[in-house]
């Protein structure tokens, strides 16, 4: 089923890296990097933090690695201190954007509202969202996962019906219980959960490319049989993407 499937995986850095180590990781690593993706033919897209976005842009420049933001704005421009356009993250050279993932959606209490913005932000400047659903532990202990994905998926389905081209959009699933735990839900559970995600993006599917990733504890040991769930087409990766060894130990195992 995977055979001729695009792989991903995203490197979501969160906030690991200071400037000096994320600069530090990527002067040490881009060209490893880049003959791992030549060698694996997966996809790898880097999000660094804010800081660091304009000069990774810049030494990924030499490399066909694809650069991706940790959030962005709802607004097109304006008096929003502290916050970051999507207009701008398409002149650094971003093709990618994570958009609603718990840690922001907590942190920032995002509204659906807010989401929908930000997802129709970046189709304007033509950047791709991973966005990001997942139940907390209550909602995985209360069997109202299923639910709460739906309900999560909403903003993203009412932006894609008013688009009039062909837009791809990552949705990363991650459970919040899963989230730098170390604890992984059983594959039967997750591809009873993605088939949920595949059946709500299915009148979509004619018009726009969807690429599902799994997020939540991904280390080298796990990937290999997190890989088996049928539906997804790779990782969105914490902290393991921040260790270079790990990381290319997760992108080979998304064999084809
Ligand atoms: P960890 O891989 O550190 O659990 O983080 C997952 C995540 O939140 C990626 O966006």
């Amino acid at each position: 089923m995977k055979q001729n499937v695009q792989r991903f995986v995203v490197a979501n850095w969160k906030m690991y890296f200071s400037h000096a180590q994320a600069l530090n990781w990527i002067e040490k690593n881009s060209k490893m990097l880049q003959e791992l993706q030549n060698e694996s033919n997966v996809s790898i897209i880097v999000c660094p933090s804010a800081d660091s976005l304009s000069y990774i842009a810049h030494k990924l420049k030499q490399t066909t690695i694809m650069l991706g933001s940790q959030n962005c704005s709802a607004h097109e421009n304006g008096a929003y201190t502290g916050q970051i356009a999507a207009q701008s993250l398409s002149e650094i050279g971003c093709k990618w954007c994570i958009i609603g993932h718990s840690e922001v959606r907590t942190a920032c209490d995002e509204t659906d509202l807010v989401l929908q913005s930000k997802i129709e932000r970046l189709f304007e400047h033509h950047l791709s969202p991973i966005f990001c659903v997942g139940e907390k532990q209550e909602e995985y202990q209360h069997k109202t996962a299923q639910k709460k994905l739906k309900e999560q998926l909403a903003p993203l389905q009412r932006v894609l019906e008013r688009q009039h081209q062909s837009k791809t959009v990552a949705i990363a699933y991650e459970p919040l219980w899963s989230i730098g735990t170390g604890k992984v839900a059983s594959n039967d559970y997750l591809q009873e959960l993605f088939g949920i995600i595949e059946q709500s993006m299915e009148p979509y599917q004619k018009q726009h490319s969807f690429v599902l990733l799994y997020g939540g504890s991904v280390d080298e040991i796990n990937a290999v049989r997190l890989w088996q769930i049928p539906q997804i087409a790779g990782f969105l990766v914490g902290k393991a993407s921040t260790d270079f060894q790990l990381l290319k130990k997760i992108v080979l195992s998304t064999r084809g």
